[in-house]
């Protein structure tokens, strides 16, 4: 099964559960970092497109701060689902739109109506899920393909599918088993969402983990920062001595 088709099957499995994501400690680090790299009102009127953005978390993010319009992007139509009944939900009609379509195909074959050119992408986590570099390569031809010159490209990746941290489930998500494969690694990952925990089979390669910028400048990025869990709000509490320097949450 490619892993397209098995990102596809998981998701349907665990769609209604993974907004519960966004309350682990992962997942509020992570809205710190995608604050940071975005910054509150630095979006107002801008068009955000979110590639593989699943239940639209990060997407509300930026509405949150003052983006004009996200287009989602998604393979999964349970994942898209359960972020249009969370727009319902919030009375909002025309700020988030939802498009089913594979990101690692090119998307000027589908006839979604996207926007020709974004003031900034996103793609956060998707790259966890190609285990294979021409996957990759395909989803960075979108994000080259639809980032206007000078927009912003934000994306979240795992940085250390070996970390110590990773095994232990520190910050709410643990790897199951850890299989090597070609350029990579296999890994079962779980998330501590409550109630229940979400649990599927994820790729990491090491062009992706390992921090090399060689994709992200051959789609066309330039200045390209990264951003560690000690730049997160997290990184000035108390618990900031507790932090690995090589911690794998990261977003560049
Ligand atoms: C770990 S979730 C992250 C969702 C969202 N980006 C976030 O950070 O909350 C990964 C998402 O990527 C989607 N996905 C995986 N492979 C994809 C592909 N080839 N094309 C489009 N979406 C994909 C999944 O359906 C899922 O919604």
């Amino acid at each position: 099964m490619s892993s397209q088709d098995k990102a596809k099957t998981s998701y349907a499995q665990v769609a209604t559960a993974y907004d519960g994501y966004a309350q682990t400690p992962a997942g509020i680090i992570e809205a710190q970092l995608i604050a940071r790299a975005l910054g509150p009102g630095d979006l107002t009127g801008l068009h955000v497109l979110d590639l593989g953005g699943g239940s639209g978390i990060h997407a509300r993010e930026c509405i949150d701060y003052g983006a004009e319009s996200v287009d989602i992007v998604d393979i999964s139509p349970e994942m898209l689902k359960i972020a249009s009944n969370i727009e319902e939900s919030l009375g909002r009609e025309g700020k988030i739109r939802f498009f089913e379509a594979d990101v690692s195909k090119p998307l000027s074959e589908y006839n979604h109506p996207l926007r020709e050119k974004y003031d900034v992408v996103m793609a956060n986590w998707i790259f966890s899920h190609a285990d294979k570099r021409s996957t990759l390569e395909g989803m960075f031809a979108n994000i080259g393909a639809y980032l206007k010159p000078g927009g912003i490209f934000v994306g979240i990746r795992d940085a250390n599918p070996f970390s110590h941290e990773f095994k232990r489930g520190k910050y709410g998500a643990h790897t199951g088993w850890v299989k090597e494969i070609e350029g990579g690694v296999k890994y079962w990952a779980v998330l501590h969402c409550k109630p229940e925990p979400v649990e599927f089979e994820v790729a990491s390669l090491e062009i992706i983990y390992g921090g090399s910028k060689e994709l992200y400048e051959n789609a066309g990025l330039t200045k390209i920062v990264e951003m560690s869990l000690e730049r997160s709000f997290f990184g000035c509490c108390a618990c900031c001595e507790d932090l690995d320097p090589g911690s794998y949450w990261k977003a560049l």
